[in-house]
C-alpha cells in the first residue's frame, strides 16, 4: 500500500504521532511519504491522488483553530485543485485544558467529508505526546489500513461529528 502523511507540528507532539503512523505502515511493508503541510505546493498536492491512503495530522491552536499552514493546504488540495484523494485518515494532538480539545481534527474531517473524500475510520485525538501510549496510535493506523483494504468508507456527520459508515 502507498501511504502519504501530511502534518503540521509546532512543538513536536503531532510529529511524534506521524512517526508512529509511519513506522506502523513500514512494518506492514507499505511505502510511506511524509510531507510537512507548509511544504505542500501544487505539485505535491496533485500527487496526493496517487496514494491509497492520505493521513492528515495537526495540532489545535488559539482556542480551537486549525493552524494557517494546514488551512492553506486544505484550501489548495480541496478547493483550488479538487485533488481526487482516494481515502483519508485524520489525527491530531491537543490539550484537554482547552475547551475545544483537538478541534482541528474535527475541522479537517469536516472539510474532507464536505468535498467527498472518504475517511478510513474514526478520528484519532491524542492528549499532548503519544509517548506513553504508542500502542493506541499503532492499533489505530493498523485499523485504518485494514479498512482501506476492505473498502470501508466513513464520512463525518457535520451536526454531531459522529462518523457514518457507508458501503463503498
Ligand atoms: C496558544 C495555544 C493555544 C492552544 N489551543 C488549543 C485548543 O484550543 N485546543 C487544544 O486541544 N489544544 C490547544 N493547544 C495545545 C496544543 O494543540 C498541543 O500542545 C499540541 O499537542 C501541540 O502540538 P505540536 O507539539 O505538534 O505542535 C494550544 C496550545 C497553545 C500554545
Amino acid at each position: 500500500m502507498n501511504i502519504a502523511i501530511v502534518y503540521s507540528s509546532m512543538s513536536g507532539n503531532t510529529e511524534e504521532v506521524a512517526s508512529l503512523v509511519e513506522t506502523t505502515h513500514r512494518h506492514r511493508g507499505d511505502q510511506v511519504s511524509r510531507f510537512e503541510a507548509d511544504r505542500i505546493g501544487p505539485r505535491e498536492a496533485s500527487a496526493l491522488a496517487s496514494f491509497d491512503l492520505v493521513y492528515f495530522g495537526s495540532y489545535t491552536w488559539a482556542d480551537g483553530v486549525l493552524p494557517d499552514e494546514m488551512k492553506d493546504t486544505f484550501r489548495l488540495i480541496l478547493k483550488e485543485l479538487n485533488v481526487p484523494i482516494r481515502q483519508a485518515a485524520v489525527f491530531g494532538t491537543g490539550d484537554k485544558m482547552f475547551v475545544h480539545f483537538c478541534r482541528a481534527v474535527d475541522e479537517m474531517a469536516y472539510h474532507l467529508s464536505r468535498y467527498g473524500v472518504p475517511l478510513a475510520g474514526e478520528l484519532l485525538k491524542i492528549e499532548q505526546s503519544p509517548r506513553n501510549q504508542p500502542f493506541n496510535v499503532r492499533h489505530w493506523a493498523e485499523r485504518m489500513a485494514h479498512h482501506v483494504e476492505e473498502g470501508v468508507h466513513h464520512y463525518v456527520d457535520s451536526k454531531n461529528q459522529t462518523i457514518v459508515a457507508q458501503t463503498s
